[in-house]
Formats: C-alpha cells, sequence, structure tokens
C-alpha cells in the first residue's frame, strides 16, 4: 500500500535526491543530499563559491556518478542512465555552443541526432527561436553574438529538445547587471511557457530570490534549508542561512521567562520580547542566537509598539531607494534599513540619541 502512495508521489516529482554523497579526495563535495523538485517548478540551488552547486548538477545531469544514494528522475531510478537517454539538458555558463555552425544548426543540432524529420525540425526551431526571441540570429554565426545573444541561442538548443528537466549552470553570470535582470524577466517567462522544471544554479541569492518558485541553500556539501524565497528570507533557521541570505543583525540573549506567545530574552540592548514561532525556546537559561533584519529595526518608533529601546546614531549612508543607519546601542551595533524619504523626514544626526524598535514577530532563533 504504502509502495503505491509512494510511487504516486514520485511521479509527480521531477528530480528526487537521496543521501546523495560525492568526495573527491579529501573533499566531500556533497555529503547526503536529499531533495525533490517537483514538475513544471523553477527551483534554485544556491550557495558560496565550493558548497557543491555544480556536482549536484552533473550528477543529475549524468555527467558525474555519485558515490552513494539514490537519483530518480521523473519517478525512474537513474543513477546510472547514461546522459543522452535522460529526460534533461543543460545549459552551461559559457554556452558551449558549437563554433562553425550557425546559429540554426546549433539549435537543430540535438533534434538531428535524434533523427528527427526535417520538417518537424523547422517547426520546432522556428518556434523555440520565437520564444527566445532570436529570429533574427538564425543564419548568423556564434563568433558575431553578444553574451546575451549567445545565452539566448544555449536557451533555445536546450528548450529545443523538450527535456523534462532544464538545468542551468550559472547561465548569467558573464552578463552585466542590466542584461542579467532582463534575461531573468525572460527566463521566468520561458519556464512558465514551457512548463517544465527548471533547476538554476546561482551564487546570487538576489538573482534566486527573483526567479524561483523554492530554492535550497546549500553550503559545504549540505542542503541547510529549502523552501520558497520568502520562507527563507523570513525564517531562516541558521545563523549561515540568515547572513547568506541578505543583511540580518545576529547577537546572543539568554532565554528567561515565557509569556503569552512570546518569550522574554535578555540581550545586551535589554529586555527583548520574541514571538515563539514554532517549537518556541529552550527553558532554563539558555544562550541563544537571534537574528533580525535592518528592514525590522524602526526607527523613532510611534507610542504603544514593543520592545523599544534607547541608542545612538553612528552612520547614514544614503543608497537611492533606502538609506542605511548604523546604530549603537549598549555594547550592540545594528544595522536599520528604511526608505530614504522616510529617513530624510527624521533628519537623523550622526552621534544623536535615538529611539529604535523591534517588532517581537521579526525575530527569528537562529541554530549555529
Ligand atoms: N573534478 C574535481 N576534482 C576534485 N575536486 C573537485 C572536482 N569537482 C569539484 N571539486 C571540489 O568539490 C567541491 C564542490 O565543487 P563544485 O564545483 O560543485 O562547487 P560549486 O558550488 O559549483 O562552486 P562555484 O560556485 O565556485 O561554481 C569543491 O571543493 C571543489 O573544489
Ligand atoms: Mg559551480
Amino acid at each position: 500500500m504504502s509502495m503505491t502512495s509512494e510511487a504516486t508521489g514520485e511521479h509527480r516529482n521531477a528530480v528526487q535526491l537521496k543521501g546523495l554523497c560525492k568526495r573527491y579526495g579529501e573533499v566531500a563535495a556533497l555529503d547526503s543530499v536529499s531533495l525533490t523538485i517537483r514538475e513544471g517548478e523553477y527551483f534554485s540551488l544556491l550557495g558560496p563559491s565550493g558548497c557543491g552547486k555544480t556536482t549536484l548538477l552533473r550528477i543529475i545531469a549524468g555527467l558525474e556518478v555519485a558515490d552513494d544514494g539514490e537519483l530518480f528522475l521523473c519517478g525512474e531510478l537513474s543513477g546510472l542512465t547514461p546522459a543522452h537517454c535522460r529526460p534533461v539538458n543543460t545549459v552551461f555558463q559559457n554556452y558551449a555552443l558549437f563554433p562553425h555552425m550557425t546559429v540554426r544548426q546549433n539549435v537543430a543540432f540535438g533534434l538531428r541526432m535524434k533523427k528527427v524529420g526535417k520538417t518537424q525540425i523547422v517547426e520546432r526551431v522556428s518556434k523555440v527561436a520565437e520564444m527566445v526571441r532570436i529570429e533574427d540570429l538564425l543564419d548568423r554565426m556564434p563568433e558575431r553574438l553578444s553574451g546575451g545573444q549567445k545565452q539566448r541561442v544555449a536557451l533555445a538548443r536546450a528548450v529545443v529538445n523538450e527535456p523534462k528537466v532544464l538545468l542551468l549552470d550559472e547561465p548569467l553570470a558573464a552578463l552585466d547587471l542590466s542584461l542579467r535582470k532582463q534575461l531573468q524577466d525572460e527566463l521566468r517567462n520561458l519556464q512558465r511557457r514551457v512548463g517544465i522544471s527548471f533547476i538554476h544554479v546561482t551564487h546570487d541569492q538576489t538573482e534566486a530570490f527573483a526567479l524561483s518558485d523554492r530554492l535550497a541553500l546549500m553550503n559545504r556539501g549540505r542542503i541547510e534549508q529549502v523552501g520558497s524565497p520568502t520562507e527563507l528570507y523570513h525564517q531562516p533557521k541558521s545563523r549561515f542561512a540568515a547572513s547568506f541570505l541578505g543583511a540580518c543583525n545576529i547577537f546572543e540573549g539568554r532565554f528567561l521567562a515565557h509569556l503569552e506567545g512570546c518569550a522574554l530574552v535578555e540581550t545586551s540592548l535589554g529586555e527583548l520580547r520574541v514571538q515563539t514561532h514554532d517549537g518556541g525556546l529552550p527553558r532554563g537559561s539558555a544562550v541563544v542566537c537571534l537574528g533580525v533584519r535592518p528592514e525590522s529595526v524602526t526607527l523613532r518608533p510611534g507610542p504603544g509598539i514593543e520592545n523599544i529601546f534607547r541608542g545612538h546614531v553612528r552612520e547614514v549612508v544614503f543608497s537611492g531607494s533606502e538609506t542605511r543607519v548604523t546604530l549603537t546601542s549598549g555594547s550592540l551595533v545594528l544595522q536599520s534599513v528604511l526608505p530614504s524619504p522616510q529617513a530624510h523626514l527624521l533628519k537623523l544626526l550622526i552621534g544623536g540619541a535615538i529611539e529604535f524598535s523591534i517588532l517581537p514577530s521579526a525575530v527569528r532563533v537562529l541554530e549555529g
């Protein structure tokens, strides 16, 4: 009975990984990675350099074999299936186009290898060329394309094969910022149109947030946390997740008592009320690690607000739409960020005394 339900469950999963391990000599590139990527999902693998993202992608593609663990593609055990027999295509950072072929020949290559009929090749190439907007480039040689155009051709060349899963390894890393943003939008639209699963490797947190339905944060060959961009940003579990996914004020506290839905924690700021989300805080005098995003540190709060503290303004940095304010309070240095028009109205003075507040629901208790 359980087999039936598991089989049904697995079938809706594009990729399922169970306890994957991969070592290179002393280095554990992957250390027991378990992960499920659903059909039609835009999924990102995010993490610092060397955390194992490319290794994981290469194992899914069949370009590398895991030392241990299981890999299922569309419900089928596929760890030893040769790369060209998997329902998967890869787009690499360096595009890897064939230099001696035109764009059209590059895009058609996979279909010709699969002996697809000529008329169908023409149809599929022109449909995909329209999707990624390279219709006008089809007769050019790759050397006469810009970086963004090459990346569109590389996408077309992969999508035309109608894989179940498209793997993208840092596909936008070589492009300048504005082109990267434009191609992010195009990738998201393309994924919605074709409806297949995309697995996108990046070490850029804003890119992973902008693109993904869900993402996995990786660290040292392990999955640190999996969830939607908002879950990961607002509910980081660990110190690493909190600081990798954006700016975060991290400080220690000592648990004092539970009070209706909140815990009272002693910190260098004073007594801080922390809303206990899941599982609460340990009892006794345990030391806990707390994280608060800078936008949740409110300057000059109105009356009736909880968790009000006093401090001094150390620095004010204007960065266009936002202003970042560094505060000192007791032995702590905290960051607050607010929209620049609001900061302007506050007329902040360096060295001036200031009250600030921290919303009890915005404080996360972090592991490690
Ligand atoms: N072929 C190899 N031989 C030896 N070590 C390797 C090999 N491939 C990867 N590694 C090591 O495995 C670890 C994970 O590498 P991987 O390329 O998967 O990281 P990554 O997350 O993709 O990093 P980056 O963001 O820099 O591309 C690294 O420590 C790397 O040095
Ligand atoms: Mg890599």
